[in-house]
């Protein structure tokens, strides 16, 4: 089976063809940083039209570059939620029409669960069981991960989603957006100790995040410390806060659950002091933590025609003519996935 994977939930244009026997033949990413950049954040309707001039050329372009037919491909698969509802239905639109010419089915995936599975694209892929770790900008996610489509939801972030406190304090210090990496390079230039940031919910039970109060945290310290020499220890302070409350989590859940995997996924996750921190784990749990690459950490169409695959070998008898309507879903818990 072959299934070409289309993300368009947010601001990146992501298109790729997994193969059953040879694995991830092919993969494009364009990205819109550029054109929202200016508006310090996601402008819906200048995603979906930036999606609708994007997306097809991309197709092209993947197909000729690695001399790929498209009556080669056996299915499609598209982002179907969650995210920005006129950005997901371009993909689902463009998904649905290339299906039914092609005769072929398309099946609608869950965006997390495309993060959630990245990591089964590395050499060696982590087996099952694992605990989750989705650290994005839109979710924070603790997953106990039976294998497909057998998820447990074990915390989530009760306000802001990690990347997005990312993302909030680093426009705070004049980032520009998305400030994520940008504030992590600052805060390398940081001193240690200087600030003390809190740990929000690590000193009660439970496996729930907040990350709102950092930021609030940020904006205070940053006004009584506004000269631009102190940037670099507030980044330094709020990245360590964000790092060490996911890493006390994750140790917690992995304790928990039994579990000797950790995989982790979801942008925030190629952040370089969390992958230091977490590698602690290995030692302190006798666990073995893994990453999808670092361009899979982040939006992706390789992830979603990964989970499509997936999804579509488990129901060998879905047709084309069994639905034309175009469903996305804007709002899409994620434990409603379960099987
Ligand atoms: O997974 P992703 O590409 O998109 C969503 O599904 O949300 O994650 C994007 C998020 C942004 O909030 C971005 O600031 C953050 O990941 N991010 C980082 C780093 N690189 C990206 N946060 C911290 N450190 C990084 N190096
Ligand atoms: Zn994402």
């Amino acid at each position: 089976m072959r299934v070409l994977g289309i993300e368009t939930s947010c601001d990146d244009t992501g298109v790729a063809i997994f193969d059953e026997k040879l694995g991830l033949i092919a993969h494009e990413l364009y990205s819109q940083t550029s054109t929202h950049a200016p508006f310090g954040g996601i402008v819906p309707e200048l995603a979906s039209r930036d999606h609708i001039n994007k997306l097809l050329p991309l197709i092209k372009q993947m197909l000729a570059k690695t001399k790929i037919e498209l009556g080669s491909i056996d299915g499609i698969a598209y982002t179907a939620g969650p995210g920005l509802v006129g950005a997901l239905l371009v993909g689902a639109s463009l998904a649905k029409g290339l299906g039914y010419a092609l005769g072929i089915p398309t099946i609608g995936v869950h965006h997390m669960e495309g993060h959630l599975l990245a990591a089964l694209l590395e050499d060696p892929p982590p087996p099952f069981p694992f605990l989750s770790l989705l650290v994005s900008g839109g979710h924070t996610l603790l997953v106990e991960v039976l294998g497909i489509g057998q998820y447990t939801i074990l915390g989530e972030s009760l306000d802001d989603a990690a990347g997005e406190a990312f993302d909030k304090t680093a426009k705070l210090l004049g980032l520009g957006y998305p400030g994520g990496a940008a504030l992590a390079k600052l805060a390398e230039n940081g001193q240690p100790h200087r600030f003390h940031f809190p740990r929000p919910l690590t000193d009660r039970p439970g496996l729930d995040f907040s990350f709102s109060g950092l930021k609030t945290f940020a904006m205070n310290t940053l006004a009584n410390h506004p000269l631009p020499e102190d940037h670099a220890d507030i980044a330094y302070a709020f990245e360590e806060a964000v790092v060490e409350t996911l890493f006390i989590k994750c140790k917690r859940a992995l304790k928990q659950t039994q579990q000797q995997r950790l995989v982790v996924a979801g942008g925030v996750g190629a952040n370089k002091r969390l992958r230091a921190r977490l590698k602690h784990l290995e030692k302190d749990l006798d666990c073995q933590v893994y990453y999808p690459r670092l361009e899979f950490c982040t939006d992706n169409g390789a992830m979603i025609a990964f989970a499509g695959y997936q999804r579509l070998k488990k129901r060998p008898h879905i047709r084309t003519s069994e639905s034309m309507s175009i469903l996305v879903r804007p709002r899409w818990p994620m434990d409603t996935l379960s099987n």
